[in-house]
């Protein structure tokens, strides 16, 4: 009898403890589409999970709607006031992505607000930026951070900010991210880029459109699913890519040697270099099966458009996939999930500057969990050696090392150096994407392939 009640209290302590170190962060279906209008049902239905934070999903814009402001200028108050209800009701703090138009004399500004309000409805956290250049000239007062009840600091992002803010002032364990960007830079956005994110900050991200942790606890609750993080971040971070069907990217200045697919079945060594900047690569495959893609070794020191007037320092080694022998032919597209190769294993090493920080980046035809994969720093006097690994890999779009050198960033976020300032065709040129790949193909049957293909393009 006593024993029995010592368990039973065991277990509450147990479990009380066990609670102590976690919560809980809801997010919704992404399968559905959901709008403004189903946010306080969403809310409701959220408290019913027990949930202690929920991530609304997010409304995305079409660019005709962003120029307008579409949908987003008259009803603003309106969801603001339904949130904050429907979050004082639940009890739960809520998070939300929404669009504001503000009138002034000079014309009006289009400004994107993250915002979070607490379990009493109140907002506890804005964080807002102009869409367009500001034309009103105010300075927002952004409160990025709010520290939560249940004891988790959290700081709020946007898509960009990932790739913008250098993530050595990324201290916090919890984040929560909000607000498109629109990457044209397929592996930069929110979906594939956060995954990469957490896993070199070690931090939690929570996002409308997945969550990364270590617990990988989540249960569905009708329309919500519910993810079991720990407070303390993410220690062991886990790589999940989601599908993509396209490796969309300006490609006309990076340095691209084609993979010889012949040659990687036996595993071969290939170093790319763009001027000081060298990549080195080991790359084996197995099969010989008919192949639908081909591959890209790409070497890239530079400066990197990231839309918006935005140029940003980068370093980058990449193996990408390619549908034939023009670099613009790396903007692949594929409706096929596979791509027929299977990597056995894929070395990229590089010697990359000390300034920046090296993210791993993926993107792969169907979701998949990357395990069999490592990326080690080593610091020698000069240089940080960055060398990544991966084993046993199918329906991969790209692979690689992405260095943020936040030193040679072009516009300073917040900053006054407006982009119109800026003439951008002088640093990044879209005119070449139509070059051969930057070295030769020696062997005849390529050759020959290449001829047949301006015969085609003749046609
Ligand atoms: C914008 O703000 C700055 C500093 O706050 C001020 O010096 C400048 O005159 C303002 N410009 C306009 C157009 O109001
Ligand atoms: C898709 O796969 C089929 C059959 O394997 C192939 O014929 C076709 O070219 C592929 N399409 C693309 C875009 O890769
Ligand atoms: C790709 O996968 C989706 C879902 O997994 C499926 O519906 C579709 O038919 C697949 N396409 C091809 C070409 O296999
Ligand atoms: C990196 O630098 C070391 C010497 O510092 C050199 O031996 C090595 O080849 C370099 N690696 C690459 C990929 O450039
Ligand atoms: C703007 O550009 C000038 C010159 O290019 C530079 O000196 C200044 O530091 C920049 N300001 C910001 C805020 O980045």
């Amino acid at each position: 009898m006593f024993s029995c009640v010592y368990i039973v209290l065991l277990a509450l302590c147990f479990e009380s403890a066990f609670s102590g170190d976690v919560y809980k962060a809801a997010i919704v279906d992404s399968a559905k589409d959901f709008n403004v209008n189903n946010y306080e049902a969403l809310i409701h239905e959220a408290s019913k999970s027990g949930a202690d934070i929920l991530v609304l999903p997010e409304e995305v814009l079409s660019k005709t709607d962003l120029e307008t402001c579409g949908r987003c200028v008259h009803n603003y108050d309106e969801i603001v006031k339904t949130i904050s209800n429907a979050a004082q009701s639940a009890r739960m703090y809520v998070a939300t992505h929404v669009y504001e138009k503000i009138k002034c004399q000079e014309g009006d500004d289009l400004v994107r607000s993250n915002l979070v309000f607490d379990r009493r409805g109140d907002v506890v956290s804005v964080y807002r930026k102009s869409l367009n250049n500001a034309n009103c000239n105010a300075t927002y007062s952004n409160t990025a951070t709010f520290s939560t009840d249940f004891g988790v600091k959290f700081e709020v992002i946007m898509e960009e900010d990932l790739v913008m803010k250098n993530v050595k002032d990324m201290g916090l364990r919890n984040y929560v991210l909000l607000g498109a960007w629109g990457h044209q830079n397929r592996f930069l956005s929110a979906s594939h880029f956060a995954s990469s994110w957490a896993y070199i900050t070690k931090a939690n991200v929570i996002s409308s459109n997945g969550v990364h942790s270590n617990t990988g606890k989540r249960i569905k609750y009708g329309n919500i699913i519910v993810n079991i993080l720990e407070k303390i971040g993410n220690d062991h971070p886990q790589i999940i890519t989601s599908p993509s069907n396209t490796v969309s990217e300006d490609w006309g200045q990076y340095i691209i040697r084609p993979l010889d697919l012949e040659r990687s079945t036996h595993g071969y060594k290939e170093s790319v270099c763009h001027g000081q900047f060298c990549c080195q690569f080991y790359v084996k495959t197995a099969g010989t099966k008919l192949k639908d893609v081909t591959y890209g070794l790409v070497a890239y020191d530079g400066l990197f458009n990231i839309g918006r007037g935005h140029i940003v320092g980068s370093q980058s080694c990449a193996l990408v996939a390619c549908a034939g022998l023009y670099k613009r032919s790396c903007f692949l597209q594929s409706e096929n999930n596979s791509t027929n190769v299977y990597f056995e294993k894929i070395t990229i090493t590089g010697n990359f500057s000390k300034s920046g920080v090296q993210f791993p980046t993926f993107l792969t035809t169907t979701q998949t969990t990357i395990n069999n994969f490592d990326l080690q720093h080593q610091f020698t006097q000069k240089h940080v050696k960055v060398n990544t690994e991966i084993y046993d890999m199918n329906d991969l779009l790209r692979f690689g090392i992405f260095s943020r050198e936040y030193n040679s960033d072009f516009v300073s976020e917040g900053g006054k150096n407006s982009s119109e300032n800026l003439d951008f065709t002088d640093y990044i040129s879209s005119e070449n994407v139509q070059e051969f790949f930057d070295y030769i193909w020696i062997r005849l049957r390529i050759v020959i392939f290449v001829v047949s293909i301006y015969i085609l393009e003749m046609m």
